[in-house]
């Protein structure tokens, strides 16, 4: 059977009377982009390829148990840390309905779903990636139990990338371990605008160990949600730039990330954070995600490289909260720098070290 995108795919109903029960549960990380997708077309299309680091501490954990449903119609109950979660039910809902003709059987079950996060929910840590990643993993693993397809796993996690785009377009990068690409890029063989491509052969050590330490400024619900800021691109003076001048640092980024040139990283990946939030602040309506301590701490943090040399940097994502990237060897130097000057602009708990993580892992 020829087996890839758009993946639709009828036989993959379960005979009437032999709908199964069973349970299966996943593990799966966040991820940090380094070149932000910003701005999208239908469906859950780039306008610009991105790049990121999966991460290994910050990830969703997902248990689904499924049975026959009764009234023959898709049925969910979702309990998010040990309650039940009207909300994440009614969005799981909506994305099992939106990938029905990928997975025909999905009205035939009912799922109960327990998840959790490691990392606090309002920490601004993507948690569409890890979440949406998750589900994707569920159902192509339900596929690939009952149905024997996707026997290889090539093709099996290109197709939970495929799935995971449709649920967050970020989640796609998440399903691969390591430096994840998502879009398509005339510099990188095999990137596609449909799923994320993995580019680890290709990447010097240092990266292969970096690590991300989030400093967590602010815990507020975000006011503007990524969805709504991708649509803002539609209209914004500044959207055709961006979107080639991504292009080109993808380009440079994966030069240097290739050749262990950690000030080319900095300079491109520092001037990606605060292009996303100059998007967000020149889009109409604009806003402001960025907190006082935000910049405080970057700041502190150009301040602290000037001073010592260390090549310790920073990134954003959509939100208030710092991340704070350099290499594994810096990691005492870095926890100490954090002590001496930047404790006091943070919000309890202060901040989550992480690090570049190995991908999602089948946890029963
Ligand atoms: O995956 P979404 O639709 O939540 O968009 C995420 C966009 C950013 O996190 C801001 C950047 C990125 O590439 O992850």
């Amino acid at each position: 059977m020829p087996y890839g995108p758009p993946y639709k795919n009828p036989a993959l109903r379960f005979p009437q009377g032999n709908i199964p029960t069973g349970k299966t549960a996943w593990r799966s990380p966040s991820n940090i982009a380094l070149i932000k997708y910003w701005g999208k077309k239908p469906v859950q299309i780039p306008r610009n390829p991105s790049i990121s680091f999966t991460l290994q501490n910050a990830y969703s954990e997902t248990e689904v148990s499924y049975l026959p449903a009764r009234g023959g119609r898709l049925e969910i109950e979702f309990y998010f840390e040990g309650e039940r979660n009207p909300k994440f039910e009614e969005k799981t809902a909506k994305f099992f309905e939106s990938v029905a003709d990928i997975f025909p059987f999905v009205d035939q079950l009912k799922f109960v779903i327990r998840s959790r996060n490691t990392f606090p929910h309002s920490a601004g840590i993507a948690s569409s990636a890890s979440g949406m990643s998750v589900l994707a993993l569920v159902l192509c693993d339900l596929e690939w139990m009952h149905f024997g397809t996707l026997q290889n796993r090539d093709d099996f996690l290109r197709k939970v990338s495929y799935v995971a785009r449709l649920g967050s377009g970020s989640a796609s990068r998440s399903v691969y371990g390591g430096v994840v690409v998502w879009g398509e890029s005339k510099e990188i063989p095999g990137s596609s605008d449909l799923y994320g491509f993995p580019v680890n052969g290709e990447i010097h050590d240092i990266f292969k160990t970096y690590k991300d330490t989030i400093l967590l400024v602010d815990d507020g619900e975000k006011k503007v949600s990524s969805r709504a800021g991708h649509s803002l691109m539609e209209s914004n003076p500044f959207a055709g730039e961006r979107f080639r001048q991504a292009h080109r640092n993808l380009a440079a980024l994966l030069k240097a990330m290739r050749s262990g040139d950690t000030e080319t990283f900095i300079r491109i990946t520092e001037s990606e954070a605060l292009t996303l939030h100059a998007m967000m602040m020149t889009s109409l309506p604009y806003y402001l995600l960025m907190k006082p301590n935000t910049l405080q701490i970057i700041e502190k943090i150009i301040a602290y490289r000037k001073k010592t040399g260390l090549p310790v940097s920073f990134t954003l994502d959509a939100g208030p909260n710092v991340h704070m990237l350099y290499p594994s060897a810096l990691k005492e130097k870095v926890r100490q720098f954090i002590q001496n000057e930047l404790i006091s602009f943070l919000n309890p708990p202060g901040f989550i070290e992480d690090e570049v993580g190995k991908g999602p892992e089948k946890i029963l």
